[in-house]
């Protein structure tokens, strides 16, 4: 069996979902693939909020230039334009949707402050607003009954031929049966590839198949050295904390009840910019002022019983639950765990990638909007409002694209790859295999980053995709099988790590979350651009694209 679509999106998450929306209200015919159930997608782990300048006294331009200070100056300041002037819109659109925002006194939509922003711009639905504005979006999607959701389908491969997309093979978990979806038109939406570390705050699902597959296919990779680290995450589980209590008026202790914040940040404290906060906690353990379970404190308890409770229900659940600690009473010990990936597939600011009818969009993609460090609430903003622009822009491909087809010897090759693998009598555990990845990248790969750790981490990804090759899954049975799953995985976030090191160790700079200790300033003279990540036989070729600046010149950054 095979399946044929106008427009086919690949993820259900928020940018998923906006983009299978938008290109069905321009008139293509639309199906959606994801791994999950939409709405177990990883946008619902979002917890703090959605920026969008709609308070008094505020502007998109403030907005902008937060965002542009906020990269480090290496996000395209055209692209920065559109996210913050399309947010007010946007969130007032997903109002309509049906998203339950929190509410001020006055029935306006409520603001808190949020790191790296000069105004308390971030709207939000408690400390769920992710999960706010998937239910509502999936809403709207289940409004228009045409668009077929295929759940619990992997993409294994994209098909290109005549210089273009002709749709993707991908395998039902169901049934582990590997099928063809053509479609003139692919939407990457597959969010993140945190689990390319162990200490993340993603949720499982997120290895980044989407950006796995549409590189191997000749889709560059852009600034994937750019890792986000939460500064304030769950030591153990890394579960996010969300900065929204901070944002509440949440403080930063060290083991002498030091508020640190105040040396690295006087004017916005624990509400800088995250890269900021992230160094200034991993220096104060470093240092010898972090608690004996090498963590700092986030203390709540001046915020009082009634505002923790009813702002922050969610991460009063997650302390008392997983550690046992009550935030009322307490100081929750946090840590920065691998948060979010401000690199992706590249596209220009209309979602297009270099391949043509293929689009991307949100973390998945690289606009860029997010530059070297991402601010706190712009990243729902990110899914919504580039998901909305890639669907418009795919359907009106489509609509100008003559049939696209994938044919049963293309999915029978990409069978043969996957049975292969998966036929194989002996070999290495998947579980192995990432586990030393993981390690690999938390040890060498984090918030400070020295020549001698990183070179080390790309020999071993190196090391570990010669024994992928080798792989081993034990698991012979066809349904729901997830030991072939992850090692599919795998494969894919290997592909992935590499780019990321690769372009960590060539860039010999510290800018926003990457850091160098050999390097620790910021050289806008060599590396004022962004790092495109092509594949070959003997790795990632990389090459160089300038940023797009157009009101702010560059200048130093202090919070
Ligand atoms: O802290 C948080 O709530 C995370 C928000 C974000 O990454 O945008």
């Amino acid at each position: 069996m095979s399946y044929s679509h106008d427009v086919l999106v690949v993820g259900a998450g928020l940018a998923g979902q906006r983009a299978a929306l938008e290109a069905f209200r321009a008139g293509a015919n639309v199906g959606v693939i994801s791994k999950l159930h939409p709405l177990r997608s990883h946008s619902v782990a979002a917890q703090g909020g959605i920026n969008a300048a709609l308070g008094p006294g505020d502007s998109p331009e403030g907005h902008i230039y937060d965002t542009v200070k906020g990269s480090d100056y290496l996000a395209d300041q055209d692209a920065a334009k559109i996210l913050c002037t399309e947010a007010g819109p946007c969130v007032i659109e997903m109002e309509h949707f049906g998203t339950i925002f929190n509410r001020a006194p006055d029935g306006s939509l409520d603001r808190r402050a949020f790191g790296g922003a000069s105004k308390s711009r971030t709207i939000y639905s408690a400390d769920r607003t992710g999960l706010a504005l998937l239910q509502a979006l999936y809403e709207e999607l289940g409004r228009e009954r045409a668009i077929t959701v295929y759940e619990e389908w992997d993409a294994l491969e994209l098909v290109m031929k005549d210089g273009r997309v002709h749709g993707l093979v991908g395998l039902h978990r169901k049934t582990s049966k590997i099928e063809g979806f053509s479609a003139k038109a692919v939407v990457i939406a597959t969010g993140p590839a945190g689990r390319i570390y162990g200490k993340t705050t993603n949720s499982h699902s997120s290895t980044g198949d989407g950006n796995a597959i549409a590189y191997r296919a000749g889709a560059y990779l852009k600034d994937m050295e750019f890792v986000q680290f939460h500064p304030t995450a769950l030591p153990h589980t890394s579960i996010l904390i969300t900065e929204g209590a901070r944002g509440e008026g949440g403080m930063l202790k060290n083991s002498k009840g030091e508020r640190f914040m105040e040396r690295y940040a006087p004017n916005f404290k624990d509400l800088a910019s995250r890269d900021v906060v992230s160094r200034a906690i991993v220096t104060e353990v470093r240092e010898g002022r972090g608690f004996p379970d090498g963590t700092v404190h986030l203390e709540l308890m001046h915020l009082g019983r009634e505002k923790i409770e009813s702002k922050l229900q969610e991460i009063v659940e997650i302390t008392r639950k997983f550690i046992g600690i009550d935030p009322v009473t307490q100081g929750i010990p946090v840590f920065p765990a691998q948060h979010y990936m401000m690199g992706g597939v590249h596209t220009d600011p209309k979602g297009a990638t270099n391949l043509p009818g293929l689009y991307a969009a949100g973390e998945a993609a690289c606009v860029s909007v997010h530059g070297a460090n991402r601010l706190g609430a712009n990243s729902l903003l990110d899914t919504l409002v580039f998901g909305k622009i890639s669907g418009a822009e795919a359907a009106a491909w489509a609509k100008k694209t003559s049939s696209a087809t994938v044919t049963q010897g293309e999915v029978d090759a990409v069978t043969t790859r996957i049975h292969t693998m998966w036929e194989r009598k002996e070999g290495e555990t998947v579980v192995k295999l990432r586990n030393e990845m993981q390690n690999a990248m938390d040890e060498k790969v984090g918030v400070y980053r020295r020549p001698d750790e990183l070179l080390a981490a790309l020999a071993k990804i190196s090391e570990l995709k010669d024994r992928y090759r080798n792989v081993y899954v034990s698991d012979k049975s066809t349904t729901f099988n997830l030991n072939l799953i992850e090692a599919i995985e795998l494969g894919n976030m290997l592909d992935q790590a590499e780019v990321l090191v690769a372009g960590a160790v060539a860039r010999t700079e510290s800018r926003g979350a990457h850091v160098r200790m050999d390097f620790p300033n910021r050289d806008d003279a060599q590396w004022l651009k962004h790092t495109m990540a092509l594949p070959s036989k003997e790795g990632p070729v990389l090459t160089y694209l300038p940023v797009t600046i157009t009101d702010y010149q560059p200048k130093a950054r202090s919070y």
